[in-house]
């Protein structure tokens, strides 16, 4: 018979070796997927982030797609990281961009995916 105060021991010890790791380890190569996955789930509301999204922006925000973001010749890794880290509708007008609160693994992923986007047709 199992013993379950044994089991639940084993479980809280992968508890702690997942915290000691931190969250889980993503290949390079997916994190331009991942990275859209978390936009679809963050992003969409005013954005355009990709073809596939299953809601489109709200219509009366004028805010650029990702694709567009992409193409734009100022934009690049760090460019991105800037606005993502310091954009805040509180202190710079309400109908702008809202400070997203992502961590550092999170802001990879997304800005790898938009940086994928580049020599992309745009979205929808
Ligand atoms: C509540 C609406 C809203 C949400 C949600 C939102 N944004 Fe924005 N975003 C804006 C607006 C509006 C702008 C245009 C610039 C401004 O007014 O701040 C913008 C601009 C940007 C820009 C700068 C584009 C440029 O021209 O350089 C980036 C990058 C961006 N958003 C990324 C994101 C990411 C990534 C997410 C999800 C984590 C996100 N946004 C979620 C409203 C939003």
């Amino acid at each position: 018979m199992v013993n379950s105060a044994r089991l639940a021991s084993i479980a809280l010890l992968a508890g702690c070796v997942a915290c000691a790791t931190g969250p889980r380890r993503i290949p390079e190569a997916d994190y331009p997927r991942e990275g859209q996955a978390l936009a679809q789930r963050a992003c969409t509301p005013c954005h355009a982030v990709s073809r596939d999204q299953a809601t489109r922006p709200i219509p009366d925000r004028h805010t650029p797609g990702f694709a567009e973001i992409a193409q734009a010749p100022g934009t690049t890794a760090e460019s991105l990281r800037r606005f993502l880290r310091t954009t805040h509708a509180a202190t710079s007008g309400p109908l702008r961009m809202p400070s997203p609160m992502l961590d550092e693994g999170q802001m990879t992923l997304i800005v790898s995916y938009i940086l994928s986007l580049r020599g992309q047709d745009r979205p929808g």
